[in-house]
């Protein structure tokens, strides 16, 4: 490696040499944000992964998202920078639990949030994400809707569809659930003009005191849009680089001190570098369990269109 030129730059000529795009997650690290081809929230990048031409992708985020990326593009090569970035919720539902609630109930859909593990997506019917949940779900035909993992956005989803029944697992996210009804209601306390903008991974009590429930890019569009000036973001703090980025003269506050996600902050210019040289951590996934799961996701993309 030439150490005068930067990391940015050697980056940038990789690219050019091997017909790459980087695509990162809004909670990566915003000097990963910055170098990135495509910044978006998990269905966007769902969607780009699909839509680019070339060949290699890599992928800054956790590991669902890239093996989602390789699911929905088998011929492409996906690269992680650091495969232990991890999300936790993403192997909180059971393939076992799956076949039992369908075997217990007859006309079951079982509708898999995009963060899960490729063998869970496997085994369920359709993916969603948080800005097409709502969508999808109205869109089955089923009466009945097994949601997993995350029993926060499910109950949130359940809901907006009151014409079917739900059936909830116990997944959450351990980083939006730190944050509080009360804190909400402090941070207000000090800063009384903000409206608060949630995620749906929020505990139902943070949600209820929310003037906006949505995805990353959700809450992004929503703070960009509005004639308000300031805003309590129920996130991860890496989406205050696009915020700030987008709207320089509002004003957001965080919870707390804010939430973070350390798996997605393993990324690091300096990983997608090496990822970029070494081209050594591609994403490689069973050709059964690829079509099963990969068909889960393509029913979102069809049903979410
Ligand atoms: P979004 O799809 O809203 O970006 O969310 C992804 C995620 O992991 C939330 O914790
Ligand atoms: Fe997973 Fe939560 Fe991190 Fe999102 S914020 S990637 S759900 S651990």
């Amino acid at each position: 490696q030439d150490r005068s030129i930067s990391i940015e730059e050697q980056i940038t000529a990789y690219k050019h040499q091997k017909d790459v795009v980087i695509l990162a997650h809004y909670y990566t690290d915003s000097s990963v944000q910055a170098l990135a081809d495509y910044v978006g929230d998990s269905y966007y990048l769902s969607k780009i992964a699909v839509e680019v031409p070339n060949k290699i992708i890599v992928f800054c985020g956790v590991g669902f998202m890239g093996e989602s990326a390789k699911l929905l593009n088998s011929d492409k090569i996906v690269l992680m920078p650091d495969v232990e970035a991890d999300c936790p919720m993403a192997h909180m539902a059971s393939v076992e639990k799956i076949e039992a609630v369908r075997k217990a109930n007859e006309d079951v859909a079982v509708v898999c949030y995009i963060n899960s593990t490729a063998a869970i997506k496997a085994a369920s019917d359709v993916c969603v994400t948080s800005a097409n949940a709502v969508k999808v779900v109205r869109s089955l035909p089923n009466k009945t809707v097994y949601f997993i993992p995350d029993a926060n956005l499910g109950r949130f989803v359940a809901a907006q569809v009151p014409e079917k029944r739900f059936l909830f697992n116990d997944g959450y996210c351990h980083v939006h659930t730190t944050i509080t009804a009360e804190g909400v209601v402090r941070t207000k306390e000090k800063h009384p003009e903000s409206l608060v903008l949630a995620h749906p991974e929020c505990t139902p009590e943070v949600l209820a005191v929310a003037d906006y429930i949505g995805s990353t890019s959700g809450i992004i569009e929503y703070a960009t849009a509005s004639d308000q000036s300031s805003f309590i973001i129920c996130t991860e703090k890496g989406i205050l680089y696009k915020l700030k980025q987008d709207n320089p003269k509002k004003r957001f506050h965080f919870v707390d001190g804010g939430q973070v996600c350390h798996n997605m902050k393993r990324i690091t210019p300096q990983k997608v570098l090496k990822q970029l040289e070494q081209m050594d951590q591609a994403v490689e996934l069973d050709k059964a369990l690829s079509e099963r799961a990969g068909h889960a996701l393509d029913q979102m993309l069809l049903l979410a269109k």
